[in-house]
């Protein structure tokens, strides 16, 4: 699989990245296994988990599977603290929090260190200078060799920036937010969910702070639209988050550019991201709750997704 490079940080990172949100809950670890296999096999190297996912269990499906296949060293991993699994959405992100959450995840993963330890959610309570003192103490005691942050608004984001600069420490390498080609309804936005808008698009190109782009499939909505003409099969969730008149003209539009271009509306949406023409790099971390899915994902890294293209759909 071909790979990226971020900026600042020393190794590369596989173009797409593996989304590991319900292994072991959700989905089965039999299951799990299937898709990291897979993924392996087509050269896939860069897994996305959280200390929240599943309670732990995402972290020790893949603990497991690197201690089988003896393969950590190959992979790289980022996965995320600060979130209060108790209770969705809450946040935990206190120095004592952060440093607990880094120790379990190196205990639930069984390594010594975490590529990109990331801040799943922010907490606007807790001032940038104590989060960023302890990503930086914990990248100085060797638990974790990169960090980013995920949901956060541009203006935290400018706040952390200004205090790794003023002290000398890394900025955060990547940002984690959902980016794909829908547009959610503004309820979302009250749980401290963050989509990439247009104001994210402006701080991006300025910094050049890569985006690693979640839920790049909108959760299968556009497939569900496809196979049924409507959002209707979509859980009720969704329905409420994404059924709008902008994203059914998005399905209808994906489903004509399938038609012209052989290309699956799946393969196209990974594309759509694969091929940003942007001053910052991204990539999509996809999820799949069947092998198939995976395999039909991987397969939008060669889609060859033109201007054209880009100007027919986002002219919806
Ligand atoms: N930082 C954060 O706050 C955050 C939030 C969300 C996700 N993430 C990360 O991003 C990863 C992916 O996110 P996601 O699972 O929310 O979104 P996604 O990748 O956009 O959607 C995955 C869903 O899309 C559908 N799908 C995928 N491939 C398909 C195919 N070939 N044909 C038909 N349907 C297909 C399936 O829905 P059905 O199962 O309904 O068939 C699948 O469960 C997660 O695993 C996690 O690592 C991070």
């Amino acid at each position: 699989m071909r790979t990226v490079q971020l900026p600042g940080v020393s190794f590369p990172v596989s173009a797409i990245c593996l989304g590991t949100a319900y292994f072991g809950s959700r989905d089965s670890e039999a299951l799990a296994r299937e898709e990291l296999d897979y993924y392996y096999g087509l050269g896939g190297r860069f897994l996305n988990t959280a200390h929240e996912y599943g309670h732990g269990a995402s972290e020790r499906v893949i603990g497991r599977w690197l201690r089988d296949h003896g393969n950590r060293q190959e992979m790289v991993i980022t996965t995320k603290g600060g979130e209060d699994h108790a209770r969705p959405f809450a946040r935990a992100m206190r120095r004592h929090e952060l440093l607990e959450d880094a120790d379990e995840c190196l205990e639930r993963l069984a390594i010594d260190c975490i590529d990109f330890f990331l801040l799943h959610i922010d907490d606007p309570n807790v001032p940038v200078a104590e989060i960023l003192d302890t990503l930086h103490d914990l990248q100085k005691a060797g638990k974790i060799r990169h960090y980013g942050c995920s949901n956060w608004s541009v203006e935290r984001m400018e706040e952390a920036d200004a205090y790794a600069d003023a002290h000398g420490i890394e900025r955060f390498v990547m940002h984690e937010i959902e980016w794909n080609l829908s547009r959610r309804n503004t309820v979302n936005r009250e749980m401290g969910i963050k989509w990439l808008d247009e104001e994210y698009i402006d701080y991006h190109e300025r910094t050049k702070m890569p985006v690693a782009a979640y839920s790049p499939m909108a959760v299968g909505i556009f497939s569900k639209y496809a196979a049924t003409g409507s959002f209707d099969t979509c859980s009720p969730g969704q329905q409420k988050s994404y059924d709008s008149p902008y994203n059914r003209r998005m399905a209808e539009k994906l489903m004509a550019l399938s038609k012209e271009t052989g290309y699956s509306i799946v393969e196209l949406q990974i594309g759509y991201l694969c091929s940003q023409p942007r001053a910052f790099v991204d990539f999509p971390i996809v999820g799949s709750s069947k092998l198939s899915q995976l395999q039909e994902s991987l397969r939008g890294i060669d889609c060859q997704f033109t201007p054209d293209m880009l100007d027919f759909l986002l002219e919806v």
